[in-house]
């Protein structure tokens, strides 16, 4: 029996330990056959030898209960140092990401608005016609609503191709005033340098009661925002059309990579064009029942915006993924 203190003590794991225990203290363990060897003796040779599986017992039972302790600390000091970080090594795991430079534009062009007491608007990226084209005064034989230009489903339903759907559903849910921007995702058939088949845009509307909203209202708050975009940038209104707006503008900044001097990129002219508007056209308020209101509506491209603040060249890049240009925004 007195081996069983040396083995308790080389034991080396808690498993280990638990096989041993039932082996020494278990129903069919070596104590309860010492224990039963009892029965077969009597007088002093009982005592002693009681006293002395009695004295072995508890020896036994201490040996194991520390070793058990013992073992419990070793096991979560070792799974503590299996654990641990080593704070020398390069975390690549946990390198940071950052906004998509879209996204982040959109945020910083939805932001100037929201401080503006403008309200986020949304609508859907599959429309219909009425909301897409003939509400916003684009008739059947507009040249816009080119199968070459338009990702149709069918003869009504298509993939929007602006974001200005959404100030006819918006007129349409509630009256005047409105105060309303939508940004989101629209889609036309075009790749090219300066086109992708989707891309995003941000709507713009205010409507009034009566005759409130004029266009001194549209060129200050234009003004404001593309000074708050890009900086110290000239603008410039120019005389436009735009079938939802009457009258029309587009809207220029002078060129931000020549200051105006004449450039590639602004075509040797010293302006950069950056949204269209204009005030709304009488026959969209026909189209969603508005009377005796005034108001103006502007559009802009959220990737030209994006394109021009941190000056990429090619529109394409930004829909490509490659880390080494994403990794430049953090
Ligand atoms: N919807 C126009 C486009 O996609 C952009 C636009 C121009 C929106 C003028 C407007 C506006 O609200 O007034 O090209």
């Amino acid at each position: 029996m007195k081996k069983y203190i040396d083995k308790l003590n080389s034991v080396v794991n808690l498993e280990e330990l638990e096989k041993l225990r039932i082996e020494i203290f278990g129903k069919k363990g070596v104590m309860a056959a010492s224990f039963a060897k009892l029965k077969n003796l009597a007088g002093d040779e009982k005592k002693s030898f009681a006293a002395e599986i009695n004295t072995l017992k508890k020896e036994l039972n201490d040996i194991l209960n520390q070793k058990r302790e013992f073992l419990k600390e070793k096991e979560i000091e070792e799974k503590l140092k299996a654990e641990g970080v080593d704070v020398t090594l390069f975390d690549a795991a946990n390198e940071s990401g950052a906004l998509h430079p879209v996204l982040a534009t959109m945020d910083k062009i939805i932001n100037y608005f929201l401080n503006m007491n403008y309200e986020i608007q949304e609508g859907p990226l599959v429309e219909d016609d009425f909301h897409n084209f003939e509400a916003l005064n684009l008739p059947k034989y507009h040249p816009a609503r080119d199968m070459q230009d338009t990702f149709y489903f069918n003869d009504s339903m298509l993939l929007r191709t602006h974001t200005s759907p959404v100030q006819i559903r918006t007129m349409l849910s509630k009256k005047a005033p409105i105060r309303m921007i939508s940004p989101g995702a629209v889609f036309r058939r075009d790749l090219d340098l300066t086109h992708t088949p989707q891309f995003h845009q941000v709507e713009g509307l205010v409507i009034e009661e009566g005759d409130k909203v004029s266009f001194a209202n549209l060129k200050f708050i234009l003004e404001d925002f593309l000074t708050y975009m890009f900086g110290d940038v000239k603008v410039r209104f120019r005389p436009s059309f735009f079938p939802f707006t009457e009258p029309s503008a587009e809207v220029d900044i002078s060129c931000i990579f020549c200051e105006g001097d004449g450039c590639r990129v602004c075509s040797h002219t010293g302006w950069l064009e950056v949204l269209g508007c204009g005030m709304v056209d009488p026959n969209v308020y026909k189209a969603v029942g508005y009377e005796n209101v005034s108001g103006f509506a502007f559009g802009l491209g959220v990737e030209r915006f994006a394109m021009l603040l941190h000056k990429i060249p090619d529109l394409r890049s930004l829909y490509e993924g490659d880390l080494r240009l994403l990794e430049q925004f953090k």
